[in-house]
């Protein structure tokens, strides 16, 4: 159901200039944990996770591209009762130095078209968090009619 869902994530001009590599091998995901110095390691225990890659030959809005539909598979997720989160991959560096993009490309045989945004792990919830506050809604980021300088 969420690679159904992602399928249907909406993209600049249709161009679906997405692909995504779906790695359930817990080795594979244990090397993928490691493709940058910081915030990946939860992917280690996850049951799933998704690369989420963009074609830049096909699409100037890779990116966006790639975004939505890494949100349209966590929404779904959530949906489901599954939890998720996003392992940003683009424009980070391994520990020792090395593009994140190419460090996943090298290890899933990814061509070098292909830009790796994130990888959205997913796997039953350590916890439940707690609803959102609406008394903590950054108000101050929305201007009404006309950009209000501070
Ligand atoms: C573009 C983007 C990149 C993110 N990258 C990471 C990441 O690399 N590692 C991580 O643990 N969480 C990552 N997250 C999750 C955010 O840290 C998380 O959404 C934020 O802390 C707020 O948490 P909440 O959405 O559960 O309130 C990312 C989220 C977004 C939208």
């Amino acid at each position: 159901m969420i690679l159904k869902a992602v399928l249907m994530a909406p993209t600049s001009k249709g161009a679906h200039s997405w692909q995504f590599v779906v790695v359930e091998d817990t080795h594979i995901i244990r090397q993928l944990a490691v493709c940058k110095k910081h915030g990946a390691d939860f992917l280690d225990g996850c049951t799933l996770a998704v690369v989420v890659l963009g074609d830049t030959n096909i699409s100037d809005a890779w990116i966006e591209d790639a975004s939505i539909a890494s949100i349209y598979m966590q929404l779904q997720a959530e949906d489901l009762g599954v939890g998720s989160c996003w392992c940003q991959v683009r424009n980070r560096l391994t520990e020792d130095g090395y593009e994140s993009e190419q460090y996943v490309r090298n290890l899933l045989d990814i061509p070098p078209q292909f830009g790796v945004l994130s990888i959205i792990g997913f796997g039953h919830k350590d916890q439940e968090r707690k609803p959102f506050d609406e008394a903590n809604l950054l108000w101050e980021k929305v201007h009404i009619g006309r950009f209000k300088r501070t």
